[in-house]
């Protein structure tokens, strides 16, 4: 890695990070707490698993109001792929705010450089953008409308393990049944098939031949007319799988779904909400299997340093709605495009995307050598700057372990390093760092979590 670079991503952070001064939460953070769990909904849940109040943040450092200076090695649930106050994307804000914030879909020179930007990015086949609303969760929503208008079908196909959002049909489209029960009738139309997670096969077959199956299973629910499936509007597919538990498909599976979907006549969504904007290695993480989707979905780190906002991009023959029919108050922020297209500019001009698959490729080796060393770290795995480690009661039976996955996120955060849990049994610890997080802080903040991981094992913590 280019040291001169290296010097200039240092300088985005705190660098003499960790430093805890009081275990967390201290005194004043304890106070925050308390006055949120009074007031606020009892289903927070950042709050909890990482108790603390914020004061501030810089790149991929976050500072307590006790003074405690994390590594953030989930920056935001990814949102903050450039760090916590880029200076060059809260320039381009600071600059945006004071001039207009508000326009619905009304344009300006600011919106159509974010538009310009994207078109940058995009796919050249994806030629229409409509930002629908401020999440994620809007922008799934929308595509999924969109597919099903063109199409004038129903059904939606999506992965088990799949995480989609949390409103009306993304919500339907999200796999995990803690989320699913108790809200009432989920929006009809959603069948599941399963994703190609190796580590636990879900077809019995041996394990490099999960990916073919998982494709396999694709073609056969849409081929076979007795199999219970209609033939849906759309496949919805995150590249790489992120709340599922960082599960990484072959370009190859890929690669069938695109074939598979274009054979039977159903449109392809990519969510790339998670795994895209260079998060993966590649601007987007269906490019890993030269694949174009039909609709993609982006979030999260598009607002630049946070600011919501969420789009779709989708191929001209889809761009079919009239005028008004799909309506929203916040079509987009003008402050978010303004600090996105600033974000995604210095993005390209700094080939952040390439720094994130080589740090990626570090970190992976770090992670190996963890894998190997401790009983209770069944496998891990990771794409560029997104990785993680998968717990479990001993290597040979698998068992998961959520309890120990959910100390270690606990006492990981003690010795101040930020990670969050994930997967199908929850014992997956998430690592989603900031792209720019210089190379010291990642391997130290992995160190920690490799130390607290010792310490469980050999009983120094309970
Ligand atoms: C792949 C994916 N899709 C959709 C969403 C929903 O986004 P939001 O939480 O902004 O509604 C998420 C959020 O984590 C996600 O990871």
């Amino acid at each position: 890695m280019n040291m001169d670079n290296e010097g200039m991503f240092e300088g985005l952070s705190i660098q003499d990070a960790p430093h805890i001064i009081t275990i967390p939460p201290g005194p004043k953070s304890v106070e925050i707490l308390n006055y949120q769990a009074a007031h606020e909904s009892s289903a927070l849940t950042y709050s909890k698993n990482l108790p603390m109040a914020i004061d501030r943040g810089r790149g991929a450092t976050l500072v307590d109001v006790d003074g405690n200076v994390y590594i953030d090695l989930f920056s935001g649930a990814g949102v903050m792929a450039l760090g916590y106050s880029h200076p060059t994307v809260l320039k381009a804000a600071h600059n945006q705010i004071d001039k207009v914030t508000h326009t619905l879909d009304i344009p300006s020179e600011t919106r159509e450089n974010m538009v310009a930007t994207l078109s940058r990015i995009l796919p050249k086949e994806l030629t229409r953008l409509f930002f629908g609303g401020p999440t994620g969760s809007d922008a799934v929503e929308q595509a999924i409308k969109l597919a099903r208008y063109n199409t004038k079908r129903n059904g939606i196909i999506a992965f088990e393990g799949g995480y989609h959002g949390m409103t009306g049909i993304s919500l339907a489209a999200t796999s995990d049944r803690a989320h699913r029960e108790g809200v009432g009738e989920l929006s009809p139309g959603v069948q599941f098939i399963p994703y190609p997670y190796r580590y636990r096969n879900p077809f019995g077959c041996p394990e490099d031949k999960v990916d073919e199956q998982a494709a396999n299973t694709l073609e056969r629910v849409l081929d076979d007319s007795h199999s219970g499936y209609q033939h849906p509007a759309a496949v919805i597919l995150e590249a790489v799988q992120g709340e599922g538990g960082t599960i990484i498909p072959t370009p190859d599976f890929l690669q069938r779904v695109r074939e598979i979907t274009k054979k039977y006549g159903v449109l392809l969504i990519c969510d790339e909400i998670q795994c895209g904007l260079g998060r993966t290695g590649k601007m987007f993480a269906f490019q890993y299997g030269g694949i174009v989707p039909d609709i993609m979905t982006i979030s999260k780190a598009l607002g630049g340093v946070g600011f919501p906002i969420s789009a779709i991009a989708y191929r001209e023959e889809l761009n079919t709605w009239p005028t008004g029919k799909s309506i929203g108050t916040f079509r987009g922020n003008m402050v978010a495009y303004a600090a996105g297209a600033a974000g995604l500019n210095w993005m390209l001009d700094n080939n952040i995307p390439e720094r994130a698959a080589k740090l990626g490729a570090k970190a992976m080796n770090k992670l190996n050598g963890i894998c190997t060393k401790h009983l209770t770290v069944g496998n891990v795995r990771g794409i560029g700057m997104m990785l993680a480690i998968e717990m479990v009661t001993d290597k040979e039976s698998r068992i998961p372990a959520s309890e120990l996955t959910k100390k270690v996120r606990k006492y990981a955060h003690q010795r101040g390093v930020l990670v969050e849990v994930g997967g199908h049994y929850s014992n997956v610890i998430r690592l989603l760092p900031s792209l720019v997080i210089p190379e010291k802080l990642l391997m130290n903040g992995i160190d920690i979590i490799d130390g607290v991981i010792t310490d469980l094992e050999n009983g120094k913590l309970k």
